[in-house]
């Protein structure tokens, strides 16, 4: 099949891995929630997350400032507020409140758990190296919580501009991988 060229400003949407993660911090006035969806698994154990977060971003502040975040996995019913907590910023507003979301105590660090999400991470900042040229934050997950009643959960898997891909089929293969 003859394949044709592709822009390169939409790279991202072949290649974002997805899970679409709402990003909560603490500090200044109130907690806030950033939609993030540029992260990636850099090792196992301890988990290790990079995340990229614009330094355009009120959550740039807190989580350099803090040194410490929760990863909160969403799924499709609160997919709204998903959108919402990308569009608007926690300089401006409570997301908490805004967005009917519940914050929670987490048990190691400052920023609360989302409770509406099926999973959260709790994360402190391991690495800031790469921050300064590519806003990376390197993120070591210290503690991490599931709703184990969820046996499938239809997280959202950004495509760019607005359009989602929901998780769905699950299928398991064997492998010769040790
Ligand atoms: C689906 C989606 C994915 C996003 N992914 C990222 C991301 O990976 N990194 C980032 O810096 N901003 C990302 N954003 C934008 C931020 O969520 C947005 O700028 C937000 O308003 C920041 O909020 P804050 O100012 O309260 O921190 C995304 C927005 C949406 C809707």
């Amino acid at each position: 099949m003859a394949k044709k060229s592709y822009p390169l400003s939409k790279v991202y949407g072949l290649l974002e891995p997805g899970p679409v993660v709402l990003v909560s911090t603490a500090g200044g006035d109130r907690p806030d929630i950033m939609t993030l969806s540029w992260h990636t698994m850099i090792e196992f154990e301890p988990p290790l997350v990079g995340c990229v977060v614009s330094n355009r971003n009120h959550s740039f502040d807190l989580l350099r400032a803090s040194g410490e975040c929760v990863i909160n996995i969403p799924t499709l019913d609160i997919a709204e507020q998903v959108v919402g907590c990308g569009n608007s910023s926690g300089a401006d507003i409570d997301k908490f409140e805004r967005f009917g979301l519940t914050p929670k105590p987490a048990k190691y660090v400052a920023a609360p758990l989302i409770e509406e999400c099926y999973a959260n991470l709790e994360c402190r900042v391991a690495d800031t190296t790469l921050v300064t040229p590519y806003c990376l934050f390197v993120l070591e997950v210290v503690q991490a919580w599931i709703d184990p009643a969820m046996k499938a959960p239809r997280t959202l898997h950004h495509l760019g501009h607005g359009n989602f891909m929901v998780a769905g089929e699950r299928i398991k293969l064997k492998s010769k991988m040790k």
